[in-house]
């Protein structure tokens, strides 16, 4: 197939798109602020803000003496009569089916009603604004009602993935000094029940803070959880649901009032409690949403992201919701009970919108071409890209086997700390050139830059770098204000946003994403935290000292290998390595698990006594090893060959 380079939008796509007007990116340029004023005003307010921007670098505040409400504007406002908009009351808001087959449906009036239901059950347990509410949910409806629950009476919700371990739960709980835990008793995941809550209460025996948990029933049928109970402080989802009221009226929050706190991995210690407010956030999440994933009222939309992350966040619950569209929302693996279930139920329900991670897609060219076939796609009206860099041929498999050519391909770069979609094209508008992910928003600055803070020309990579504050910016780490300095600030002396990622500009100054600058390792998209896997890897009897890197992976892009030192009187054996494994899959969860264990006598450091990482790396990937001077004893360098080519290293690795 000839493949030209740039990808037009078809005509019948750009007819009916939110956005076709070039010119906006002149205009915006021109006036940011007035610009990023007039997305805001589309928002409910109870009252105008009276300054747009107050940057005192490198600390933002936007649309200061504002109040509002994001449950408002995701549900409230889709409810009463508006000029020229619809009242969605009977539209339906979540489309949800169970990994069994089971499915849901709320319209925007039910999810109205059970936000209100669940936040008064939230006000009877005491729960105050400002306070930290954990979820630590599955994908049900019920992940929606408790977020914008939270957010309706100014308590600040931490979602924690529900594939994380017990270790990295307690961390976040104590780290928040969360009082309210909301779990479920389990989840289903390849046929098999994953229970949720058992996790919590191992957790819980090292957080003081929690009060209260709550437990939804994954079966509605059954009138209690599948789990143990303590009276005195388990509290069921339903049973509080049934004795609460329907009507909760908002609190007025600040436009810098939190609205919520996700944890993400950074290159050392522990995870970054990223910290999200109302008004930027909201601004900037329903813009991006409305201009870059196109969304309207009309559409069935389907994001594959787990709430988890903040891609769920953003382009699962706020933004659809404000944008008042129809969210499906899936429970569990892709491949159950076969590997046609997302081809399956984007015919069913006849998914207009669909936003993936580029390992996915990797996925799905390994399962066959053969398989979207066998489904009829053509609601596809356009597709997203997130996570990590889609390469070409990916990027045409794509546009090709699901789009059909019909569908334009948003790649869309950005980090939990940017809070909304950054770089991307607006479909209706850009040239695609496949690998790209094009443009910076309007409204939204950005550059390639040394480390002396200049601007480099096309074709040369460095940093890339947000020059401008803007709305949906971190606005801290919790509780952690030097971090946030010395992460995010200190490379260009608080002029430059830092984001760790390389990117090159081409001719036509589109930007090309060019992977992790630092050490952080990402895992299908998701980033990893290689302390946290350490911890869990030394808290096992055997071990002694770990060391975790990444290597390049063709499903996954990165892929943990890891380097660990056993007690002198413990051998390498395949027991120990399920053992070992099993250790991080309870600590840190399953998505964590090293794909590799090599084993060592001990790890390669400075004489500093800091472990020589990219040296790890390059023994994982098989690359030459490059300058080993600064070695403290060069004799490691052996043993380390010899442990990556020795049989018990390979027979560490599993799915
Ligand atoms: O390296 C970039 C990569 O994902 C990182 C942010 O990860 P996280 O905070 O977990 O958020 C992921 C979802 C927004 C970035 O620093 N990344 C994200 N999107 C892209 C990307 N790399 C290239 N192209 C993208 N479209």
């Amino acid at each position: 197939m000839d493949k030209p380079t740039l990808f037009s939008p078809p005509k019948s796509f750009s007819d009916e798109a939110n956005i076709t007007d070039e010119t906006i990116y002149q205009s915006s340029a021109a006036n940011p602020e007035k610009y990023w004023a007039e997305w805001a005003q589309q928002l409910h307010w109870f009252t105008p803000w009276h300054t747009i921007l107050d940057w005192q670098p490198p600390h933002a505040r936007w649309f200061d003496g504002g109040t509002l409400n994001a449950s408002v504007n995701c549900l409230d406002r889709h409810l009463s009569p508006r000029a020229h908009q619809p009242n969605l009351s009977d539209h339906t808001a979540i489309l949800w089916e169970g990994e069994p087959g089971d499915e849901r449906r709320l319209t925007y009036q039910e999810l109205h009603q059970q936000v209100n239901c669940f936040a008064s059950v939230l006000q009877q347990l005491n729960i105050k604004p400002s306070d930290r509410v954990v979820i630590y949910l599955p994908m049900l409806p019920e992940l929606i009602i408790a977020c914008l629950a939270c957010a309706r009476i100014g308590a600040i919700h931490s979602v924690v993935f529900a594939g994380l371990g017990i270790d990295s739960l307690s961390q976040r709980i104590n780290d928040l000094a969360a009082t309210l835990v909301i779990t479920a008793d389990y989840s289903w995941r390849r046929g098999k029940k994953l229970f949720l809550k058992n996790t919590v209460d191992r957790s819980l025996k090292n957080c003081p803070s929690v009060k209260k948990i709550i437990t939804v029933t994954r079966d509605p049928n059954q009138s209690t959880p599948t789990c143990h109970l303590s009276p005195k402080r388990d509290l069921i989802w339903h049973k509080l649901m049934s004795a609460a009221t329907n009507h909760y009226p908002p609190s007025h929050q600040a436009a810098e009032d939190i609205l919520f706190v996700l944890y993400t991995s950074g290159t050392t210690g522990r995870p970054k409690g990223i910290v999200h407010t109302t008004g930027g956030y909201l601004t900037q999440v329903y813009a991006t949403t409305k201009w870059i994933l196109d969304l309207k009222p009309t559409d069935v939309y389907w994001c594959t992201a787990d709430i988890g992350w903040i891609t769920g966040h953003s382009y699962v619950i706020y933004g659809p919701l404000m944008c008042g569209a129809t969210v499906f929302m899936y429970e569990g693996a892709f491949d159950f009970p076969n590997q046609t279930r997302v081809w399956q139920m984007i015919d069913r329900y006849k998914i207009s919108v669909f936003y993936t991670a580029p390992t996915a897609i990797r996925q799905f060219i390994q399962w066959g071409k053969n398989l979207p076939a066998l489904s009829d796609l053509t609601s596809l009206r356009l597709l997203g890209s997130v996570g990590e860099p889609i390469n070409p041929s990916t990027w045409h498999w794509y546009h090709h086997y699901i789009g059909r050519e019909r569908c334009p391909i948003v790649d869309t770069w950005w980090q939990t700390e940017t809070g909304a979609i950054m770089i991307a094209p607006l479909p209706g508008l850009t040239k695609l050139p496949p690998g790209s992910a094009t443009q910076p928003f309007p409204g939204i600055s950005t550059a390639v830059l040394n480390s002396a803070g200049h601007s480099l020309p096309p074709n040369q990579s460095g940093s890339l770098a947000i020059t401008q504050p803007w709305p949906s910016m971190l606005r801290g780490i919790w509780h952690d204000e030097a971090r946030y300095r010395d992460n995010y600030w200190s490379q260009w002396h608080n002029q430059s946003y830092f984001t760790g990622d390389g990117a090159r500009l081409d001719q036509q100054h589109n930007f090309w994403l060019l992977g992790r600058i630092d050490d952080v390792i990402q895992v299908a998209g998701h980033r990893i935290s290689s302390t946290e896997i350490e911890n869990a890897l030394v808290s096992h009897a055997a071990v002694t000292e770990a060391a975790v890197v990444s290597k390049p992976d063709e499903l996954k892009g990165e892929a943990v290998v890891a380097f660990v030192t056993l007690l002198p009187n413990r051998r390498p054996s395949p027991a120990l390595i399920k053992s070992i494994t099993k250790r991080v899959a309870d600590r840190v969860g399953p998505i964590n698990k090293p794909a590799q264990i090599i084993f060592t006598p001990q790890l390669p450091k400075t004489r500093s006594g800091k472990i020589m990482r990219r040296l790890l790396r390059n023994i994982a990937a098989h690359q030459p090893l490059g300058d080993t001077a600064t070695l403290a004893d060069p004799a490691v360098i052996s043993h380390l060959t010899q442990a990556t080519n020795s049989p018990s290293s390979k027979s560490a690795r599993h799915k």
